[in-house]
């Protein structure tokens, strides 16, 4: 496909909030939350922040710019700029297998979101009888509650792309999403007062190295690289719709920073809520720990409403992302229509969803798996594999792909058309993407697949 056909971008606003959109979601607001719970409070959010600044930016602006050269999403990119490559042409073929892996158990997350505004309307969810840790549990090993929230949320992503409406939700996104930073200062307000508060504050900002495993550094990369949507070619091609006057980096960098700010406060409501290092902390964390403060604010029954909604958008408009790099890439490679191509997407993506689905207690084989030393479900392993190892080897290919093959000094140029002060920045970038990245991605491969453990 020639860079003259592709469509672009009408405005600047209207990348930016394409690309903070698939940015800004559940990562931040869910998962951040969840890995500084398990992999060591304050010294993993630490760690997550120097990584996005030496590792994560750095590759940001390189995907951007690569799907810009090339005018094409991965595996048009990886072929075209590769002269047809065989080998290059299957990292294209990675990303794509990652994203609909990502795109599945996403959107399980994502009707939980559904499923906790439906819970805020009933009474359960405001009886200060009843444990939310327990409401959560009853919920996950429901598999009919499970798949029908799926199934739901793929829907609502499924008729979002098919009806091509998502330049709407991204607009409407843009005034919503500064209702939810509000509702989570809100949120922080009352989390901070609460008498755990000051434990909860110190786990999270107090840096314990002790607690620094192997395993914070690899969840602490993954998390930097999913936050921003890199590795999978979701970045390229929004790259591939953007016009020669957009300053790559001051735009990669200010979805970076929101990134970072929406994650920072969601760990804020969290910790002073848990008050310390969370017992129960894995992916149910943030869904237990909200419904403790939505019980103690006053109308805390609109505020949860409002927040789960909130939060569902921010979901929605990542998942678009995901689906679409799936759906563009069915629609040109095998010539079929996009309506089928959001079809064969859908369905994929639903049957593996439906196993992450009913990994969290609702079918017992798929709860309790054995690898890697460890139990983990489903949803978890395919997090811990697609979202964290395979998407550090797609950074690891495009960085590789770049020094060997696009050439770093064409890179540097595309990169810094438009943006004069990236001539200062350029030998700390390239020390980042030519020596940090493929380095530390490598290490990490090689003693996860040599001492067999990533945790
Ligand atoms: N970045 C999103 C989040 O933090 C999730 C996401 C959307 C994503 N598209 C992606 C992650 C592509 C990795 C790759 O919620």
């Amino acid at each position: 496909m020639s860079a003259e056909k592709r469509p672009q971008w009408s405005s600047h606003l209207g990348f930016i909030l394409a690309a903070a959109g698939s940015a800004v979601g559940l990562g931040s607001v869910w998962r951040f939350p969840w890995y500084t719970g398990s992999y060591g409070g304050a010294a993993f959010v630490l760690i997550y922040l120097i990584f996005m600044c030496i590792l994560a930016i750095p590759m940001q602006w390189l995907e951007l710019a690569l799907g810009r050269f090339s005018g094409c999403g991965p595996v048009g990119a990886y072929s075209q700029v590769g002269n047809g490559s065989k080998w290059w042409k299957l990292a294209g073929y990675m990303a794509l297998v990652v994203s609909l892996v990502i795109l599945s158990f996403y959107t399980v997350v994502a009707g939980w979101t559904v499923g906790y505004i439906v819970f805020a309307c009933g009474s359960e969810l405001f009886d200060p009888a009843v444990n939310p840790a327990d409401i959560f549990t009853a919920y996950t090993a429901s598999p009919w509650q499970q798949l029908v929230s799926m199934a739901f949320f793929m829907l609502l992503s499924a008729g979002v792309v098919l009806l091509g409406v998502e330049k709407g939700i991204e607009r409407i996104s843009k005034y919503l999403m500064p209702v939810l930073v509000i509702l989570m200062l809100v949120l922080i307000g009352r989390a901070v007062t609460l008498p755990q508060a000051a434990q909860g504050l110190s786990f999270y900002l107090v840096p314990d190295f002790s607690h620094v495993t192997f395993g914070t550094l690899v969840m602490a990369v993954g998390q930097a690289f999913f936050a921003m949507s890199l590795g999978v070619g979701v970045i390229m091609t929004y790259g591939s719709y953007l016009r020669k006057e957009e300053n790559l980096p001051a735009s990669g960098t200010q979805i970076a920073f929101f990134v970072a700010i929406v994650a920072i406060l969601a760990g804020f409501i969290i910790f002073p809520a848990v008050g310390g290092a969370p017992e129960q902390a894995g992916p149910g964390l943030v869904f237990m720990a909200l419904v403790d403060i939505f019980r103690q604010l006053p109308a805390g029954r609109l505020v949860a409403v409002a927040f789960f909604f909130l939060l569902a958008i921010a979901a929605l408009t990542s998942t678009i992302s995901l689906f679409e790099v799936v759906t563009n890439y069915f629609h040109e490679t095998f010539n079929i229509r996009r309506r089928w191509g959001v079809l064969l997407t859908g369905v994929l993506a639903t049957i593996l969803g439906s196993l992450s689905a009913l990994s969290l207690g609702a079918v017992e084989s798929l709860s309790k798996i054995d690898f890697l030393g460890h139990t983990w479900s489903f949803l978890d392993l395919m997090d811990y594999l697609f979202a964290n190892i395979l998407l550090c080897c797609g950074v690891l290919l495009l960085s590789l792909f770049t020094i060997f093959v696009w050439g770093l000094k064409n890179a540097e140029a595309e990169i810094g058309i438009n943006c004069p002060r990236f001539a200062k920045i350029k030998p700390f970038w390239r020390v980042a993407v030519a020596g940090l990245v493929p380095v530390s991605i490598t290490f990490l491969i090689v003693y996860i697949i040599v001492t067999g453990h990533g945790l």
